[in-house]
């Protein structure tokens, strides 16, 4: 694996190269990513993995600041996978020129995740935009654990004409269904067997809207329960899978989002499920 933290350098050995899948991350690389790796290998050998803790997608300095720097312990990981090229740039690097986005952010940027963390979206299609820019993949991939920026970027993709393939890959939970993320590392041994919670609630609420039970009461039940179980809630919502707006009573693929603060730690989470035609 070539490590290349230049993009001029990295245009350089890019060149020639057919079929590039980009798996942009921020790094502290955890079993999740290495699923995404198999995923990008089933479709090409030149897989280029981006390592860029990305300031502008950050809300607040101290969450920009505690996110984790494992770049030695994700190298070593990398050593052992396909990845072919290791893309670490700088931020001077990386918003060096014409980086400002000129596309139009869908109002849908500003619900869920985007509600709370004001210009998230925005600093995430930013730096993809780049990446798209200088890397020029056919595919990339993303994980469906961030469910709406996964949307984001699909929707950008379409309405900026890109001919890039964007692959979803599912979650990866651990042995008790916590769905792997960085942030899990700063949860404590406790507070993780706890932190479950969420994932719970999101299942108890897709069966219970599966059965015939309002939408509303099954996400005021799941808050309800989350609060009890210590959790600070950011928002914890029924929406359709194709465009994420409110569902009406014709919509039958749905998901299950929830986000929430356990131990002071940002956790999101999600589920897709679908109302069976005869309710
Ligand atoms: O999901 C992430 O890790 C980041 O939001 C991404 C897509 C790498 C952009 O910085």
């Amino acid at each position: 694996m070539k490590i290349i933290k230049l993009s001029l350098e990295l245009e350089k050995n890019l060149k020639g190269l057919e079929d590039i899948i980009l798996i942009p991350t921020m790094g502290n690389l955890h079993e999740g990513h290495i699923s995404l790796i198999t995923e990008a290998k089933k479709i090409s050998n030149n897989i280029i993995l981006s390592i860029f803790i990305n300031p502008i997608q950050f809300n607040s300095k101290n969450d920009l600041e505690s996110y984790p720097r494992t770049l030695d312990n994700d190298i070593n990981l990398l050593n052992n996978t396909d990845v072919s090229i290791l893309f670490n740039p700088s931020e001077e690097d990386i918003y060096q020129k014409n980086s400002k986005l000129s596309y139009k952010m869908p109002m849908i940027s500003n619900e869920l995740c985007g509600k709370s963390r004001p210009g998230h979206f925005k600093g995430v299609l930013t730096v993809i935009d780049r990446l798209f820019k200088l890397i020029k993949p056919s595919y990339a991939i993303f994980g469906k654990k961030d469910y709406q920026q996964l949307y984001l970027i699909k929707k950008f993709v379409l309405e900026s004409n890109l001919s890039i393939k964007i692959i979803e890959a599912p979650t990866i939970r651990s042995t008790n269904n916590l769905a792997l993320s960085s942030r899990n590392n700063l949860l404590s041994t406790k507070d993780i067997s706890n932190a479950i919670g969420l994932y719970k609630q999101l299942q108890i609420c897709a069966s219970s809207v599966i059965s015939g039970e309002k939408i509303y009461d099954a996400e005021l039940n799941a808050k309800e329960n989350l609060l009890k179980g210590g959790w600070e809630i950011d928002y914890f919502e029924i929406r359709r899978q194709a465009d994420l707006k409110k569902p009406t009573c014709n919509d039958l693929k749905l998901v299950a989002l929830g986000a929430g603060y356990f131990s002071k730690i940002r956790l999101i989470d999600n589920i897709e499920f679908c109302i069976p035609a005869t309710n």
